[in-house]
């Protein structure tokens, strides 16, 4: 006859050394498993008399029922056991400092995009943007460059093939044909900033054949040229970071506007180093104007309930002036010695509140 307590003590014990949740199972197996001792124990009951088998039965399954809470009890507490050894090993500590061999860098073209947002964002400006293949119509004719004004021709335009109606595509010249499509998309007032790629057939030390461009439309009903020369003015020192940079509003042409004017701001040259803010000389840095009537009534708006100003500036030429980058063409090599040296760190996004440059 076995001795059920001993066998129950034995299997208790065991349970209770195992060491992991695999040595457990293959305990649970051992035990209560189909070839199990356990199992092989209740299966000896078929031969017993009736009388033994009662009591017997009875006993084995005490011991059965024991095992099962054994067997599961442990595997709570292995289980628990694991997942803090888990919790130790993969411990992140998010207060070290993030890891300092970060190597991508931000080009000095989308940052100086992100900074001139995050400026005009501020004063209440939305992003639009535009294609690059553009027609005739939005790129020159709806702003009212008469069709064979020499304008066109300054604009060293890449022409697509022609189409069977003799009328060609083209790569837009300048981010003004967003202007145009703002305007017949959205009724004043309207207040947008359009930053993209711009292409002339051009290329020398001062010239690349696709350049960026930024362009700024307003259009309400009391808008003046007060309030473009403020808003300007306003983006200048923000920009460059000198709060005392010098602002010159000098005349000039653009079919799109009038008057026009084009934006110069002080800078010195002592000891052949550029200088942004006071000083001799002038650097001219964009082209503005009140918005030409024609253009608002090309675009279906009504001139004489509405008026605004736009702008236009060149992305390259005021990030090499506020960066100190010297050559045009280098924005474009993928020379990543370069970009190293004049790139920014990811995560430094420019906002007004933490600084546009750190
Ligand atoms: N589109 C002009 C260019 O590419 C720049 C420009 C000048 C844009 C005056 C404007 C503006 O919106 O008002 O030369």
């Amino acid at each position: 006859m076995i001795d059920l307590d001993q066998v129950r003590a034995e299997a208790l014990d065991s349970i209770a050394g195992a060491a992991n949740l695999e040595g457990l199972e293959q305990l649970r197996v051992a035990l209560l498993g189909k070839k199990g001792s356990v199992t092989a124990l209740m299966k000896s009951l078929g031969e017993m008399s009736p009388d033994e088998r009662r009591t017997t039965g009875q006993q084995l399954n005490a011991v059965k029922e024991a095992v099962a809470q054994a067997l599961d009890a442990r595997k709570t507490a292995l289980d628990a056991s694991a997942l803090d050894e888990r919790l130790a090993r993969e411990r992140v500590d998010v207060t070290l400092s993030v890891r300092p061999e970060m190597q991508g860098r931000i080009h000095p073209i989308s940052q100086t995009i992100d900074e001139v947002v995050a400026i005009f964002g501020q004063m209440g400006f939305a992003v639009a943007e535009g294609p690059d293949i553009e027609d005739d119509f939005h790129n020159f004719t709806a702003l009212n460059f008469p069709p064979e004004h020499p304008a066109r021709l300054m604009h060293d335009t890449f022409f697509l093939p022609e189409k069977e109606d003799g009328s060609r595509f083209l790569l837009r010249t300048h981010t003004s044909p967003v202007q145009v499509r703002t305007m017949l998309k959205q009724p004043p007032p309207i207040r947008v900033i359009i930053p993209g790629r711009t292409y002339r057939c051009d290329s020398d030390m001062t010239h690349t054949p696709m350049f960026h461009q930024v362009e700024g439309l307003v259009i309400d009903k009391a808008t003046n040229m007060g309030h473009l020369k403020g808003c300007l003015i306003e983006f200048v020192k923000t920009y460059f970071e000198v709060d005392d940079v010098p602002v010159r509003f000098r005349p000039s042409f653009f079919p799109f506007t009038e008057p026009s004017a084009e934006v110069d701001i002080g800078c010195s040259r002592a000891g052949g180093e550029l200088k942004i803010g006071a000083g001799a000389d002038w650097l001219e840095i964009l082209g503005c104007g009140m918005v030409h009537p024609n253009v608002l009534k090309n675009c279906g708006i009504d001139p004489d309930e509405y008026q605004g100003f736009a702008f236009g500036m060149g992305i390259e030429r005021i990030a090499m002036l506020k960066y100190g980058i010297p050559d045009l063409r280098t924005f474009f090599d993928s020379d990543l010695r370069w970009l190293r040296h004049y790139g920014f760190l990811p995560l430094d996004v420019p906002t007004l509140t933490g600084g546009l440059t750190r």
